[in-house]
C-alpha cells in the first residue's frame, strides 16, 4: 500500500506537473551529475545556460576528463563555489582513468565519489539506476514539514535523520525517479518557500500545517 501523499504526489505530477527542464526524465548518470552539481548552489534559471554550455562543450565524461582544467575552469567561470569545479575534474578523472569510464551504478558506490554527498548520491541512483534513494533536499524538507506539521529544525542532527527517514519511507519503490522528480517539482512550483500555492495543492485536506494554519511558520530552522 503506498502513503496517500505518495499517491497523491504521482497524481499531481502525471496530471498536472507541466515544469520543464533538460534534465528531467534523463538517464544519463554523467548528465544527471552535472546537472545537480550546477543546481547544488545555484538556482535553475541560472544554471541552465551552465548545464547546456557544458554538455555541448564536453559531451561525455571522458571529454571533461581529458580537458584541459583551464576550460573547464573557463565554462564555470560566474558560478562561484570553485570547489565544485575541482570535485567535478577529479570525480570525471577518477571514472574516465580509473574506472573504466564507468560511472558507479549504486547510491553507495556513487557516494564515494568527491564531491558527491547523500542528496547528489541519490539523485544519480535514482534517476538514472531506478534505486529507490530518497532525495531530501531543502525543497523536500519543506514539503514534508508542513503535510506532516513537523517542528523540528530541518538544520540539526535529529532534524536531518528524521526528514531521511521520512522521505524514505514515502518513495515510490516502483517508480523512484518519478517520485524523486515531482516531490522537487511540488516543492518548487506548489508547496514554495513564498506564497504556496495552498488554494489549488491536492494534498491541501491531508496537509497539518493548511489545517492549521500553519504553512508560514513551516519549516523550522534552528539557525536563521
Ligand atoms: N534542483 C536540484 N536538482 C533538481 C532537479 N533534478 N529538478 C529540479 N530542481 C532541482
Amino acid at each position: 500500500m503506498k502513503p496517500d501523499f505518495t499517491r497523491k504526489l504521482l497524481q499531481w505530477n502525471k496530471d498536472s506537473n507541466t515544469r520543464s527542464m533538460p534534465w528531467k526524465g534523463e538517464k544519463n548518470p554523467y548528465r544527471i551529475w552535472l546537472s545537480e552539481i550546477i543546481l547544488q548552489q545555484t538556482r535553475v534559471e541560472q544554471g541552465l545556460a551552465y548545464y547546456q554550455k557544458f554538455i555541448e562543450t564536453f559531451p561525455t565524461i571522458q571529454h571533461l576528463a581529458d580537458a584541459p582544467e583551464k576550460e573547464v575552469f573557463k565554462c564555470w567561470e560566474g558560478l562561484g563555489y570553485y570547489t565544485r569545479c575541482k570535485n567535478l575534474i577529479a570525480t570525471a578523472k577518477k571514472v574516465a582513468y580509473e574506472l573504466n569510464g564507468v560511472f558507479p551504478s549504486t547510491y553507495e558506490s556513487i557516494k564515494e565519489l568527491k564531491g558527491i554527498g547523500p542528496y547528489t548520491a541519490a539523485a544519480i541512483a535514482s534517476f538514472a539506476f531506478n534505486e529507490p534513494k530518497a532525495v531530501v533536499d531543502g525543497n523536500v524538507q519543506r514539503v514534508l514539514s508542513r503535510y506532516f506539521g513537523i517542528s523540528t529544525p530541518i538544520d540539526t542532527t535529529t532534524g536531518k535523520k528524521l526528514y531521511q527517514e521520512l522521505a524514505q519511507a514515502l518513495i515510490d519503490t516502483d517508480q523512484p525517479a518519478a517520485y524523486n522528480q515531482a516531490i522537487m517539482d511540488f516543492g518548487a512550483v506548489i508547496c514554495k518557500p513564498q506564497s504556496p500555492l495552498c488554494a489549488i495543492c491536492v494534498q491541501n485536506q491531508d496537509c497539518e500545517a493548511f489545517k492549521h494554519d500553519l504553512v508560514k511558520q513551516l519549516p523550522v530552522k534552528e539557525k536563521t
